[in-house]
């Protein structure tokens, strides 16, 4: 079988493989505390699963429009204007399975072989998978852990240039819990406020923070809204990651372009989980508080933890539930050592090297366990660190 050449530019999420090794290794009998997987343990919140039921007894079951449900994209529009002190309208939202198709739609209808994508570094995988994949050129822009995993602008700005089609930012971030300040973020639109680019804003974590504001959306900022997508989505804040829901928020022309590449691939989002995210976004929001307050219970325990590891160094994130200890201390290779709490404590975690060569030398945990289990982990971490503190 021939092979399209564009295959070999595709990557993957480790993520997944990771767990399948876990897994097998339970299958054997092992016990293994999942630190790997990004997705909250919470349920889904009732009132929704229950509008979901009440859609499928109504029959909302068929197709319907490719840009999403009239409706949805109504109530989309309205929470997003509202929470980014923006105006947008339904013609600017599309409703895609999940906030990743937005990746992957916006830079197959945006980039050309020969354009250059600035992209943070460690960062989601599918970025740069998809950059390549569309033969655009990545140019990873890397998250530094003594500026809470941002980036420095004097950096940013040598690699802006006139082959710059887009810029993907990540706040709060995956893999480093980062969160891209104001005054930051200001500055970043003032550098592509004239320039011919469009802006990836994937705020899929958006309401998951523990500052005393909202981390900000650059399409606050003058100019930057006709210039961005947002990717956002249900997965998070709702404890729906099962449930393929997400939307992406852009210029109308551009959603038109969107649409069509769903008419392309999925005809349309399932309808009663589109019903679904209607009641998410107009009832009750108490889960979601409920999960966040938990997250940070659960966030200040894993850091002070992971502190007090020998050779570990971790810092409190701002966003999102991942921990990101930088592990040189150790004086192993963060994969080896990756591997090591795999087989050797029972700790499923993720190589930082897994979200690109800037994320060498750090470890993700996710923290979206239980309190019981986060300080499971932590204790079986100690418990082997000899091994490393002996070897250095
Ligand atoms: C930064 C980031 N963007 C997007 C996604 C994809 O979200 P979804 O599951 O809704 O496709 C994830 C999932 O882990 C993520 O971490």
């Amino acid at each position: 079988m021939k092979l399209a050449e564009s295959m070999s530019r595709l990557g993957t999420e480790t993520a997944f493989e990771v767990l399948v090794k876990a897994r097998a290794l339970e299958a054997k009998g092992r016990s293994i505390i999942h630190l790997e997987i990004g997705e909250p343990d919470f349920d889904t919140p009732r009132h929704i699963v229950e509008a979901a039921k009440e859609a499928l007894d109504q029959g909302w079951t068929h197709y319907g429009p490719a840009q999403g449900l009239p409706e949805l994209r109504e109530v989309i529009a309205r929470d997003v204007s509202e929470s980014r002190h923006i105006q947008v309208g339904p013609e600017h939202v599309c409703v895609v399975p999940g906030g990743k198709p937005i990746m992957f739609y916006s830079m197959l209808a945006l980039l050309d072989p020969g354009d250059e994508v600035i992209y943070p570094n460690p960062g989601f995988p599918i970025y740069e998978s998809m950059i390549r994949f569309t033969g655009a050129t990545p140019v990873p822009m890397p998250l530094e852990e003594d500026r809470g995993f941002t980036f420095d602008l004097n950096l940013f700005r040598d690699r802006l240039n006139s082959k710059t089609r887009m810029v993907v930012l990540n706040s709060p971030q995956n893999p480093t819990g980062g969160v891209i300040p104001c005054e930051e973020m200001a500055d970043i639109a003032n550098l592509l406020r004239q320039r011919d680019v469009m802006v990836l804003a994937d705020e899929i974590y958006s309401r998951i923070y523990y500052g005393d504001k909202p981390p900000v959306s650059i399409t606050a900022f003058p100019g930057m809204l006709e210039k961005t997508i947002i990717l956002d989505g249900f997965s998070k804040t709702y404890a729906m990651t099962g449930w393929r829901l997400g939307y992406g928020v852009m210029p109308a022309s551009l959603a038109a372009l969107v649409s069509k590449l769903m008419v392309n691939s999925n005809s349309c989002t399932a309808s009663f989980t589109q019903r679904a995210g209607i009641a998410a976004i107009t009832g009750p929001q108490d889960g979601v508080t409920a999960m966040v307050e938990e997250f940070r219970r659960r966030r200040d325990a894993i850091c002070k933890g992971l502190n007090e590891v020998p050779g570990f160094r971790c810092r409190v994130p701002g966003g999102a539930f991942y921990a990101m200890p930088n592990v040189t201390g150790t004086g192993m290779d963060s994969k080896e050592l990756a591997d090591f709490l795999l087989y050797e404590a029972g700790v499923s975690c993720l190589d930082g090297g897994c979200f690109g060569q800037y994320g060498k030398g750090f470890i993700r945990f996710s923290y979206a366990n239980s309190m019981a289990n986060l300080m499971e982990a932590v204790e079986r971490i100690k418990k082997v660190s000899p091994r490393w503190t002996s070897r250095s």
